[in-house]
Order: structure tokens, then sequence, then C-alpha cells
């Protein structure tokens, strides 16, 4: 990922929050000079923050939480889903370098994606990368999600496998707060 492409990420997300502010006062007029004059990427990452209480998240179940107006996926993977994700060669993927907040300038990797070293806790927005429905869990080809608006395959790596969305499920900047938290943003 360039630097000019990071810097356009953040500035998608600061305005996509500035928009998301305006509803919650009056008038968005009034909102929007106030939030441009903060320094766009600290001000809205806090803003934008959320903890997440996953301690009641079995292995081989998923967590879906709403952030940022999107579902968010947490899943905590079996091994078998851990050691099928972390076999696939880069060169079995559509989208083998796809963008990954968390882990800026690294490549689909199934080590890249996860939250965790062992690869347990994998963390995705929830929408199809094609026209942005919510994907399925534990479905599809591939063991992963299925998108069932048009049929997209992604695998345990929420990577896009077959079908017609073009990149992988998106990983957000996620990290674990304590043992059973994770902050999203
Ligand atoms: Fe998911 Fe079209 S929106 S396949």
């Amino acid at each position: 990922m360039s630097h000019a492409d990071d810097h356009a990420g953040n500035r998608r997300d600061f305005l996509y929050y500035a928009t998301a502010g305006a509803g919650v006062v009056a008038t968005g007029a009034a909102v929007w000079p106030l939030i441009n004059q903060m320094n766009p990427s600290a001000d809205t990452r806090a803003l934008a923050s959320i903890m997440v209480d996953v301690s009641g998240v079995e292995v081989g179940t998923q967590l879906t939480v709403k952030w940022r107006g999107k579902p968010v996926f947490i899943r905590r993977r079996t091994p078998n889903e851990i050691e099928e994700s972390r076999a696939v060669k880069l060169d079995e993927l559509v989208d083998p370098n796809s963008e990954n907040e968390n882990k800026p300038g690294t490549n689909a990797d199934d080590q890249n994606r996860t939250l965790d070293e062992a690869g347990e806790w994998l963390v995705m927005m929830g929408v199809c990368t094609h026209l942005g429905c919510v994907p399925l869990g534990n479905a599809g080809d591939f063991g992963g999600w299925f998108c069932p608006c048009h049929g997209s395959h992604y695998d345990t790596s929420g990577r896009i496998r077959k079908g017609p969305a073009p990149r992988n499920l998106e990983v957000p900047i996620a990290a674990f707060e304590n043992e059973t938290t994770i902050k999203l943003g």
C-alpha cells in the first residue's frame, strides 16, 4: 500500500465520520467546520473507537457487531480453520495484496489478517466487496463466508476465492484491549 493510498483511506474515514456526526446535531452545516479544524487522525480515531466484550464468543462461532454503521465479524476460529487458512499460498488468491488497515504494507497471508499470532481471532468488516451485501458465516465452497447476493465465496480468512467480489473482506483497525475486550478503531 502506498503512502498516498493510506492517506486516502484516512481521508475517507474522516469524511464518513463528519457525515455521521451531522446527523446527531440539528444542522450538518454547524458541525462540519468544527470537525474540519480538528486533527483528523487523532480525533476521528477516538470518536470512532468502540470496545467489544468477546468473553462469550466460543471457538467456532462468530459475533457480529455494528460499528461505523456497518457489520463487523469477530470470529473465533477452530484449529482446523486456522490450519486451512494458513496453508493457502498467495498465488491461489484472487486478491493477494489486499490492503489491511491493521497491518499496513502487508499482504493477504492469513497471519497478517488475524488479531493474534496464533490466528484464533479474525476481525473483518462484514461487507461483501462486490456490492456491499452481508455475507453469511460458515458457508460457501471454502468454508468461510458466502455472499448470497451474487455468489461470492470467501475462505476461512475472509479472502475472496470465487465469484464476482474483487477484494478480500476488509480487516479494520482492531486490537485486544485486555483478554476479553477487543477495541475497534
Ligand atoms: Fe456480494 Fe454481489 S454483493 S456477491
